[in-house]
């Protein structure tokens, strides 16, 4: 049991929490719970998305950052020392291994799409200074898409500030952007709120979002609220993991785990607060948004109201905000693995790992334009790679993840590492990685693959 890992520790656990915060905070929370929500009876999807949270997603991630405290090295050799450790099988490293690959393959497409904010983010400081900015949003979107030489300048543009971030360590890079960056991200969000409310149909957007139709409720809908409980909280791909191999002892796990599952949650519902409001301002339909919702509908109230341009501007600069903490957290498993495989210094490791991820991303973003003729399995090249990545290989990491630590570690070190709960969390806590969140993932595969 190592105090501490080669890679460098967390300074306190207010650093922990805000870097796993920044981590879980990003594109899933701005664009992806609100429409979510909105195409799953509101209220009834935020109560289930709760439970989820509460029932599964907590213990997985009480799991995942235990796991690597323990171990203190990137997961995959966290997983084959663990193993080692309490005589058992090396291949549960696979579970790392797994995670890499999804961590690769999520970042190349998330990086794509972050591009598209910081692409935004030009257009309306530009017009911000007199030139010309976005007029349609659609065809703005429509246009950006189609230009390979758009995305690509700005996926590389965002590679590199992930990766020059990742290079500086986990104090001076990590944890100094995360200090820097969630207390700004807040900051905007509590403005854009405060628009929101000013706008005269913030309680419209709260009933919308709040008020339960249980007759909403079915299958679909809960499992479309663990999946999101599973991609917002980082879960699945061990990423958790890595963050919480350069967690001190003294720090309580369950504690700042609440602590990085409430921030997850409140930016999840304030940014349905921020954005609502304004479409409905605008007389603009919610429904069956997605990422057009964003990039298309948000730029049409943006042209219309006062202060507009500023707005759009404060809006996908935060989006970006959002989207960088949490790439940081997608390139540091590869990294500290390379780190320590291979004689590469933290920078050079990181520029490897992370020219392989912007490699991968000219495929997503060519799938968009040069190569939008190419479908696998009725989807489009970023839909493919995004299907299996976090559709497929996080859920069963998830599952693999809480098996290894309900069946496979000892009672006595999952007990030791989450002393600060009560015999009657502890064994919940446990129940639920033994048998109720393996067993509930198992449903949602089970799901996709019939459906
Ligand atoms: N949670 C982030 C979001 O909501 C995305 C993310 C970062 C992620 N790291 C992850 C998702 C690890 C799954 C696994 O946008």
């Amino acid at each position: 049991m190592d105090n501490q890992s080669a890679h460098g520790m967390w300074s306190s656990r207010m650093a922990f929490i805000l870097a796993a915060s920044g981590s879980a905070v990003g594109l899933g929370n701005i664009w992806r719970f609100p429409y979510l929500a909105s195409d799953n009876g509101g209220g009834a999807f935020v109560l289930v998305y709760l439970a989820c949270i509460l029932a599964i997603g907590l213990p997985i991630l009480f799991a995942e950052v235990l796991i690597g405290r323990h171990g203190r090295k990137s997961p995959i050799n966290t997983l084959l020392g663990l193993s080692r450790e309490t005589g058992h099988s090396p291949l549960w490293a696979v579970i790392g291994v797994m995670g890499m690959i999804s961590a690769i393959l999520i970042l190349s497409f998330y990086s794509v799409v972050a591009g598209w904010t910081l692409h935004y983010a030009w257009l309306y400081l530009q017009q911000l200074l007199g030139g010309p900015g976005i007029t349609d949003g659609g065809a703005t979107f429509g246009g950006m898409l189609g230009s390979p030489k758009t995305l690509l300048i700005w996926h590389s543009v965002f590679m590199v500030l992930t990766i020059g971030v990742v290079a500086m360590g986990v104090e001076k890079g990590l944890e100094r952007s995360v200090k820097f960056l969630m207390p700004a991200l807040f900051l905007v969000l509590l403005i854009l709120v405060g628009y929101g409310v000013s706008t005269g149909h913030f309680g419209k957007a709260a009933a919308f979002l709040f008020t339960p139709d249980f007759s909403k409720i079915n299958g679909d809908v809960v499992l479309a609220a663990l999946g999101q409980a599973f991609f917002s909280l980082s879960l699945g791909l061990a990423g958790m993991m890595a963050y919480g191999a350069y967690l001190p002892r003294s720090v309580s796990i369950p504690q700042a785990g609440v602590a990085i599952a409430i921030t997850d949650t409140s930016v999840a519902l304030l940014a349905g607060l921020a954005i609502f409001p304004v479409l409905f301002n605008f007389g603009i339909s919610p429904t069956g948004g997605g990422p057009g919702l964003i990039f298309t509908s948000l730029p049409m109230a943006f042209a219309d109201m006062w202060g507009g341009i500023a707005y759009g501007l404060a809006f996908f600069l935060l989006l970006m905000v959002a989207a960088w903490t949490s790439s940081i957290s997608l390139l540091e498993p590869p990294t500290a693995y390379l780190v320590e495989r291979t004689r590469l210094t933290r920078a050079n490791a990181a520029m490897l790992a992370g020219l392989l991820v912007w490699a991968i991303g000219i495929v997503t973003l060519l799938g968009f334009n040069v190569w939008s003729e190419v479908k696998i399995g009725g989807k489009d090249l970023q839909g493919a790679i995004e299907f299996v990545a976090s559709d497929i290989m996080l859920p069963l990491g998830g599952m693999l993840i809480a098996l290894y630590a309900g069946w496979v570690l000892d009672q006595k070190l999952t007990r030791n590492e989450l002393s600060q709960l009560s015999d009657g969390l502890y064994t919940a806590w446990r129940w639920s990685v033994r048998v109720v969140s393996p067993l509930l993932v198992l449903l949602i595969l089970v799901q996709k693959f019939s459906g």
